[in-house]
C-alpha cells in the first residue's frame, strides 16, 4: 500500500534528566508515502532532530514507534541514511574513500569491487563532486564536503534519506545550488526524504509536505501543509507565484502567530537557547544559520 510506507504511530519520548524525565515528544502521528519529501519545521528545541533521530534508530520512542515497510524500526540501518548538518565525513580519507566506506558497507556481498567503485563514482557524479574526489575534507569546501555527505548517503540507496539542516551552515548561493540539486536528484530516484530545515523558502520550494510542530515541552505535530506546486520548481519563477507565497505565509503564520515562542519551562541541563530570528524583507529563516 503505498500510503503505508513510513508510519510513526503515537511517537512520544522522555529524556531522564537529573530533574526527573523531560517529556520532549508526544503524541506524533505522520504517514510519508514511499517518494515523498517532507520537511519538519519548528521553532528551535522544539524536537525536530529527537523525530529524526528516532526514525534513524538512533533514540528509542518511550511510547509508540516507527514502522517502515511494516518492519518496526528499532536500531539504526542502511535502509535509513542520515546527513546531518555538519558533514560528518573522516577527516583522513578522501571524499572518494568516504563514500566507499558507506557502500562497501552496503553491498560488499551484491557487488564486486569494479561494480563498487564505479557505483561510489557514479554517486559522486549525482552531486557534481568527481573532479575533486581524491581531496581530503579539509581540501575542500563547506559545500563540497555537504554534497560527498549526500553521495554518501545517497549510495547506500537507502529507502527513506533523513537529513538535519543539511544546509544550514552553507551561504546562500551555495545553499540555493545545492537545493536545486537535490531536487533533481529526488526527481530521478525518487527517495523518501525527511529534512529539517529553518528556513521556509527551502521547505516550501522542495517539499510535498511541510510538517509543522509545536513548541516542546511534549511538542508534537500541530499543522501540516500540503505543498501542490507542480515539479519540476523554479525558484525564480516561484518568486512571484501567489501560489507559493501563500504556502510561505502559511508556514510564517504557524511559526509566528499561532506558535510564538515563549520561554519554555524545562529542566536548565536541556535548556536551548532560541535564536528566533526573523530578517525583516526577503528570506525568513526560523534561525539564522
Ligand atoms: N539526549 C537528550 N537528553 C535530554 N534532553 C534532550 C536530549 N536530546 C534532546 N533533548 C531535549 O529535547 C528537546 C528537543 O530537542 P531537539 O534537539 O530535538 O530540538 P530541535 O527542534 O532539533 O532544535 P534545533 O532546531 O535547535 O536543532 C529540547 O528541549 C532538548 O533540550
Ligand atoms: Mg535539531
Amino acid at each position: 500500500m503505498a500510503n503505508e510506507h513510513l508510519i510513526l504511530s503515537q511517537v512520544g519520548i522522555a529524556f531522564p534528566t537529573p530533574n526527573g524525565p523531560f517529556t520532549a515528544l508526544e503524541n506524533v502521528n505522520l504517514k510519508i508515502e514511499k517518494g515523498e519529501f517532507v520537511s519538519l519545521i519548528g521553532h528551535s528545541g522544539c524536537g525536530k532532530s529527537t523525530v529524526l533521530n528516532i526514525v534513524a534508530g538512533l533514540y528509542q520512542a518511550t511510547t509508540g514507534g516507527v514502522i517502515l515497510d511494516g518492519k518496526e524500526v528499532d536500531e539504526p540501518g542502511p535502509d535509513r541514511a542520515v546527513v546531518f548538518q555538519n558533514h560528518s565525513l573522516l577527516p583522513w580519507l578522501t571524499a572518494r574513500e568516504n563514500v566507499e566506506l558507506a557502500v562497501k558497507q552496503v553491498f560488499k556481498k551484491s557487488k564486486s569491487k569494479a561494480e563498487m567503485a564505479e557505483w561510489v563514482e557514479h554517486n559522486l557524479s549525482l552531486v557534481h563532486m568527481e573532479h575533486a574526489m581524491h581531496k581530503r575534507p579539509d581540501e575542500i569546501s563547506g559545500g563540497m564536503k555537504q554534497r560527498v555527505g549526500i553521495a554518501r548517503a545517497l549510495a547506500m540507496e537507502p529507502k527513506v534519506l533523513l537529513m538535519d539542516e543539511p544546509f544550514g551552515a552553507l551561504d546562500a548561493l551555495t545553499r540555493a545550488h545545492m537545493q536545486d540539486s537535490l531536487i533533481e536528484i529526488q526527481a530521478r530516484l525518487n527517495n523518501t526524504v525527511i529534512m529539517i530545515t529553518h528556513d521556509v523558502d527551502e521547505a516550501v520550494l522542495l517539499s510535498d509536505r511541510i510538517v509543522m510542530m509545536t513548541n516542546g515541552p511534549a511538542a508534537t505535530i500541530g499543522e501540516i501543509l500540503k505543498v501542490e506546486l507542480p515539479r519540476p520548481r523554479n525558484r525564480v519563477e516561484l518568486a512571484n507565484d501567489p501560489q507559493y507565497n501563500h504556502y510561505r505565509a502559511e508556514v510564517l503564520k504557524f511559526l509566528y502567530e499561532r506558535q510564538r515562542h515563549t520561554e519554555q519551562k524545562e529542566p536548565v541541563e536541556s535548556k536551548k537557547q532560541d535564536e528566533t530570528n526573523v530578517t525583516p524583507i526577503g528570506k525568513e529563516t526560523v534561525r539564522a544559520a
